[in-house]
């Protein structure tokens, strides 16, 4: 059974889709951590962000695996190395190619295969699980989203303003909006949670709620 939660930076998708797939039981699956795997790759090997054949074939030559919370490419540990502002910035630039997202897609759905998972990312309702079992699409306002990026920021020393912040946001949705290929975009089937003025466990109950609701439906 696949359970997706799409959504931009910040809408609070990771901590909701880790914290679902406890409660169920399901595995969980963090696509957007692929996609700096690869770009940490495309630093690492000093290849230009900007050539996207080069680009494509460093991420077929990288293998991600998860293991438990640690995220590791070519089995060096990345988990940290993959949060860098710069990461960050080239993730959303090499996520733009077509190349680069059929190699992931083909990983994600070879992921997800016979287990149950909590899959999350931009596409995982529209593109790579067309027909999954429940989906969720996450928004939340850009002021809020800004916030939240600036105390995990401050948590870690970094030096940035909420302006900046808010600046960097803008310019990453336009890019994740804009692209031609699996746009950041709502199933149409996906129920959308507005999380702004929610807290974490308020969005883990509706999230809950509704898997489980369809679930005892089936048995109906
Ligand atoms: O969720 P995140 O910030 O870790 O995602 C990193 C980048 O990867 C972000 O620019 C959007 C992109 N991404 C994507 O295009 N498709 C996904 N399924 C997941 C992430």
């Amino acid at each position: 059974m696949i359970v997706t939660i799409d959504g931009p930076a910040g809408s609070g998708k990771s901590t909701a889709a880790r914290g679902l797939a406890e409660r169920l039981g399901f595995e969980f699956l963090d696509t957007g951590a692929m996609y700096r795997c690869v770009a940490w790759s495309v630093l690492q090997k000093q290849v230009d962000p900007a050539d996207e054949a080069a680009v494509v074939e460093v991420s077929r030559q990288t293998h991600i695996a998860f293991s438990d919370a640690r995220v590791l490419v070519n089995e060096t540990e990345v988990t940290g190395l993959i949060r860098t502002p710069e990461v960050t910035e080239v993730a959303s630039v090499v996520a733009q190619y077509p190349g680069v997202r059929e190699e992931l897609v083909r990983l994600q759905r070879e992921a997800a295969s016979g287990i149950d998972i909590v899959s999350e990312g931009r596409d995982q309702g529209t593109v790579v699980f067309p027909d999954a079992f429940c989906k969720f699409f996450l928004v939340a306002n850009p002021e809020e989203r800004a916030r939240r990026r600036y105390d995990e920021l401050q948590a870690q020393d970094k030096q940035i303003t909420v302006e900046e912040i808010l600046d960097q946001i803008y310019q990453r949705d336009q890019r994740d909006e804009q692209r031609v290929v699996a746009p950041l975009k709502a199933a149409d089937d996906a129920l959308e949670i507005n999380t702004s003025s929610l807290t974490r466990d308020e969005v883990l109950d509706q999230l809950e709620k509704t898997v489980r609701k369809r679930i005892s439906a089936l048995s109906h």
